[in-house]
C-alpha cells in the first residue's frame, strides 16, 4: 500500500465515531513502534513531523523510513507535517510526496490565518494533498512559538464556521483547553466539551483536530522520576476525556509527549539498572517497546481505531 490523505480515514472517524492517533516521529524506533502498533490494531494511523523534526532528522530520512513500514503493514498510513510555520515549509513537504500538510496560522489574526491558510489550500489542493489548519490559540509551545496561559484563546464556533469556508481547509484544530507538552493543568483538567458541540453542530462533517492531547502517562512520569528525572507536577488529558472526545466528533488526536516520556522513561531505567550497557540497541529497543504498549493501548481503549483500517 502507499500514502494515502486523512480524506477517507476522516470521512469513515466521523460516520463511525472514533478518532485517528496521530504521532509525531523523529527517528526509526518510533517510525516501528507506532506503525507495528496500528497493524496489529488494524488501525488507519497518522505520522506527523514538525519543522524541527524535519531539521532534526531531514525529509529523505523521514520519508522513506514512513515509506519503508508500508513495505511491511497493510494499513491506511497518512505522513503529515506538524504545526507547517509558513507557506514554504508546506510547499516543500507538499513537493516531497506528504499526503498531508497543516498550515498554522493561529498566531496571525483572523484575516491573515485565512490569507495563509487559503495559499497552503489552494497550492495543496492541486497537488491532492489535504490542509489543516488552527483557529484559536493553545496554551504551551507550539513548534517554536511560546503561547502564554494567559494568551491562549479558545476557538469561537461561528469564527470556525467562516474560517472554513472562506479557506476551503479539510480539517481543522479547534482550542478546547488542550495545550503541549507536559504540563497541561495546574489544577483539575477541564475541557470545554461545550465548544467542540458547538462546532460539531454547526460543521459536522468537518474533521475536528485535538492537538496538545497526550495523557502524560503517570506510569512514566513516575519512572522517569525513580530513574534520575525531574518532572514534579506533569499532567495530560484523561484517557476518559480523550475517549469522550472521539465519541464527541474529534477526527484526530496528536500526541507526542506521551511517546516522548515512553522512550525517556525505558532509556533512563537501562541507564541506571544496567549501568555497564553501552549498546545503544540494548536502551533503544526497550523504548520502543513502551512507544508500542502505549500506541496500542489509545488506539484501542482510547481512541476506537481499532479494525477501522
Ligand atoms: O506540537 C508540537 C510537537 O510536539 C512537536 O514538537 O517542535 O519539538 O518537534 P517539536
Ligand atoms: P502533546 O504535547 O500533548 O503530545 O501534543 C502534541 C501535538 O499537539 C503535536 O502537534
Ligand atoms: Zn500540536
Amino acid at each position: 500500500m502507499s500514502l494515502v490523505t486523512t480524506k477517507e480515514m476522516f470521512k469513515k472517524s466521523i460516520d463511525k465515531k472514533f478518532a485517528i492517533g496521530a504521532f509525531n516521529i523523529n527517528n526509526m524506533e518510533f517510525v516501528q513502534a507506532i506503525t507495528d502498533a496500528a497493524a496489529e490494531e488494524n488501525s488507519p494511523v497518522i505520522l506527523q513531523t514538525s519543522s524541527s523534526a524535519i531539521k532534526y532528522a531531514r525529509i529523505p530520512y523521514l520519508k522513506k523510513m514512513v515509506e519503508a513500514s508500508l513495505e511491511e503493514h497493510d494499513i491506511p498510513l497518512a505522513l503529515h507535517l506538524d504545526h507547517g510555520p509558513d507557506f514554504e515549509t508546506c510547499k516543500m513537504c507538499i513537493d516531497n510526496g506528504y499526503t498531508s500538510v497543516m498550515i498554522d496560522g493561529s498566531k496571525y489574526d483572523f484575516e491573515k490565518n485565512i490569507e495563509l491558510t487559503k495559499k497552503v489550500v489552494d497550492y495543496a489542493h492541486e497537488r491532492g494533498v489535504v490542509v489543516e489548519a488552527e483557529l484559536g490559540k493553545l496554551a504551551g509551545i507550539e513548534d517554536e512559538v511560546n503561547v502564554a496561559e494567559n494568551d491562549a484563546m479558545y476557538t469561537d464556533p461561528d469564527q470556525a464556521v467562516e474560517f472554513v469556508e472562506k479557506t476551503g481547509c479539510d480539517s481543522l484544530a479547534i482550542a478546547i483547553g488542550t495545550s503541549h507538552g507536559a504540563y497541561k493543568f495546574k489544577g483539575e483538567p477541564k475541557l470545554r466539551f461545550d465548544i467542540l458541540e458547538k462546532v460539531k453542530e454547526l460543521m459536522p462533517q468537518v474533521p475536528i483536530v485535538l492537538h496538545g492531547a497526550s495523557t502524560v502517562i503517570q506510569e512514566y512520569v513516575e519512572l522517569c522520576n525513580k530513574y534520575g528525572g525531574n518532572m514534579p507536577g506533569a499532567k495530560g488529558v484523561p484517557d476518559e476525556m480523550l475517549h469522550e472526545a472521539s465519541q464527541r466528533g474529534v477526527s484526530k488526536i496528536n500526541v507526542d509527549t506521551d511517546l516522548r516520556l515512553a522512550m525517556t522513561a525505558a532509556i533512563r531505567k537501562t541507564f541506571t539498572e544496567k549501568p555497564e550497557e553501552f549498546d545503544p540497541r540494548k536502551y533503544l529497543g526497550p523504548g520502543r517497546d513502551f512507544i508500542k504498549e502505549t500506541v496500542k493501548h489509545k488506539i484501542k481503549y482510547v481512541f476506537g481505531s481499532s479494525n477501522m483500517a
